[in-house]
């Protein structure tokens, strides 16, 4: 049975016209890309779908961070997709993520206060299901 995720191209992304890379990564290990939309959050979004980090000393960053630009929005399926896509995205720290994922490949530390770092990938099963809730409410 097919699993599916929420990856999302952050701003950063976006702006640095990284997009097609980030798709052509996960369309070339074999994933279906099921729902793709281009735009801008808002709050109530995000504060649904970062519930989880409401209160960290990054969590208003990372929100005025979310909302400087569009983003793209990704339901994409196939079997464990969700450790596949987080394979593939690398780890949080854009700086030590491993070279051949999207941001150790990609990303770096601009010395913000937070990490911008490309791309984001729903963490378990739970998670996807209520992000692709938030995102796709249609799907
Ligand atoms: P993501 O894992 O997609 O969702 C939470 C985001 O918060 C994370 O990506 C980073 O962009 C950011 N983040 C997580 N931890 C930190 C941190 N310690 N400092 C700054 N930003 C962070």
């Amino acid at each position: 049975t097919a699993q599916r995720t929420l990856v999302l191209v952050k701003p950063d992304g976006v702006r640095r016209n990284l997009s097609g890379e980030v798709l052509r990564r996960i369309e070339a290990k074999g994933y279906t890309l099921v729902a793709l939309e281009l735009r801008t959050a808002d709050r109530e979004l995000l504060a649904g779908h970062y519930a989880e980090h409401e209160g960290k000393p990054f969590y208003e960053p990372l929100v005025e961070f979310m909302l400087s630009g569009p983003v793209l929005a990704a339901v994409v399926e196939g079997h464990r997709v969700i450790e596949g896509f987080r394979s593939l995205a690398g780890t949080t720290d854009p700086t030590t993520a491993a070279p051949g994922t999207i941001r150790g490949d990609l990303g770096r530390d601009w010395g913000l206060k937070v990490q911008q770092n490309l791309v984001h990938g729903s963490d378990s099963p739970e998670s996807a299901a209520r992000e692709i809730g938030l995102w796709f409410p249609n799907l």
